[in-house]
């Protein structure tokens, strides 16, 4: 074969090629191309475990390691995949590398199969981006605890059911936040530790045939260890399932943040200021200000969670071990970790110009009996037993409804007049910010705790992204 003219790795076999519509249907060149890199410094690897092994000399694996080196930086520009129609990346390399070494690099796929090139190269590069995902991750968990710290000892009104339902403090619904996003955290670094095993000695699926140190490959490309088993290598992606989940649950957390922010700033709720640099106007209604960046990430997880699906249903089915199926493994993976970086930037930028009007909130923690709960324990605290606590706070609430009192409205007098177990002092409880403080307990929102919390959210930040 001349060089440029089209490289095939497995025709032999064949009389005829491909037809023109099966090539084009089964390449995948135009999205494993972002693999190039991985590829390339996979297969440098490979050359020296090729020399290890005794299939190379020191100068052929030198010569080969220089043509690569060359080939990386080619890689990073368009021209280098300009015109090319070859089936993969994997082929594209091995393609331009004899054009630059000629017939030796014939020898670079001695005793290496596709299947486990492909596992490692998928490794290569999610490995990468799991940390750069982490990273992010950190970057906005720290304005996440700037701006928890900027509005501290705000009181707004928690929420379930979209009711509001008892005072917190607005640190401890940030924390809420931290806790969900360091978890994610934990989740990709957990999917990192079974993404950084190197599958390379496998062969097809039956484990190479010549005498390859698979732990000094291993140790040559940065991973923590080597796989147990060939076929586990051709035949699973569970380990890519793992990021995609990790992913998804990450961007759901995006979104339900998301959702919170969009409420908050809307003029029904009116608690939140989000800054001009991230909403945008209404080309027709000149007063609009909209929340897109926040909605587009809450959108952005149909692709997300649908690149889980997708694989979950790619890999279904097929039998052990490799099946042309998990081709489809890549784009879900790329488009994953597109969304999730791209979002994780944009709500970090959201998050630094975000501005809480905590007058607002305080109201509606107020106005809204979001302290009953407070009026009960009280009550139980005193002796009533917690039912009928229960039931007369309930009373309290329905019979400043039917009159138009609020929390304020109730003096000592007027309380301890209302019925028998109610003291004046329990009118103190009317004001939101008073009965949180009762909250004590590990994980509870009195003050104390949460500035604990705070503080230990802040030296945990030490540990996350790492
Ligand atoms: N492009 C293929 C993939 O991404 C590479 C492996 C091809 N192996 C094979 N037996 N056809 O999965």
């Amino acid at each position: 074969m001349s060089t440029g003219e089209k490289l095939q790795l497995w025709g032999g076999r064949f009389e005829s090629g491909p037809s023109a519509i099966f090539e084009s249907f089964s390449g995948s060149l135009h999205f494993d191309k972002r693999l190039a890199d991985c590829d390339i410094r996979g297969s440098q690897a490979f050359a020296r475990a090729l020399e290890r092994a005794g299939i190379l000399t020191a100068s052929e694996r030198e010569q080969l390691v220089t043509a690569f080196d060359q080939m990386r930086i080619d890689a990073r520009t368009p021209a280098f995949y300009e015109g090319a129609n070859d089936e993969d990346v994997h082929t594209l390399i091995i393609r331009k590398l004899k054009e630059r070494v000629g017939g030796l690099a014939g020898k670079i796929h001695t005793g290496r199969s596709r299947n486990e090139q492909v596992s490692l190269d998928t490794r290569l590069w999610l490995r990468e981006t799991i940390d750069e995902s982490r990273a992010l991750v950190k970057a906005f968990l720290t304005e996440l605890l700037a701006l928890a710290r900027r509005h501290q000892g705000a009181v707004i009104p928690g929420y379930t059911h979209l009711r509001r339902a008892q005072p917190v403090l607005w640190e401890h619904y940030c924390l809420a936040y931290f806790e969900m996003f360091a978890r994610d955290d934990e989740r990709l670094a957990q999917a990192r530790a079974r993404v950084n095993l190197c599958p390379l000695g496998s062969g097809a699926l039956a484990g190479s045939g010549f005498p390859f140190d698979r732990e000094a490959i291993a140790a040559d490309l940065g991973f923590a260890g080597i796989t147990r088993n060939s076929m586990d290598v051709s035949g699973d992606r569970d380990w890519a399932l793992d990021y995609l989940y990790a992913a998804s649950t990450l961007m759901l957390h995006l979104s339900r943040l998301s959702e919170d922010w969009i409420l908050y700033s809307s003029d029904e709720f009116a608690w939140m200021d989000l800054g001009d640099g991230v909403t945008s106007g209404s080309s027709l209604m000149p007063q609009k200000k909209n929340p897109d960046s926040l909605e587009l990430i809450r959108g952005k997880c149909g692709r997300v969670f649908g690149s889980l699906t997708s694989l979950f249903v790619t890999v279904k089915g097929t039998p052990m071990t490799y099946n042309r199926d998990m081709q489809e493994d890549k784009e879900p993976l790329f488009i994953a970790a597109d969304q999730i970086n791209g979002s994780l930037a944009m709500i970090a930028e959201v998050a630094r110009t975000v501005v809480l009007k905590p007058a607002a909130p305080a109201e509606a923690a107020e106005v809204s009996w979001a302290v009953a709960t407070d009026v009960a324990e009280a009550l139980a605290r005193n002796g009533t037993p917690f039912h009928e606590a229960h039931k007369l706070a309930g009373r309290l609430v329905l019979h400043s409804l039917r009159n138009g009192m609020k929390p304020a409205d109730w003096t000592p007098e007027k309380l301890a007049a209302f019925a028998p177990e109610f003291t004046g002092a329990m009118a103190a409880l009317m004001d939101p910010a008073e009965g949180m403080k009762s909250r004590q307990v590990p994980g509870g929102t009195a003050p104390e705790r949460v500035a604990e919390a705070l503080a230990e959210a802040l030296a945990r930040m030490e540990t996350i992204g790492v």
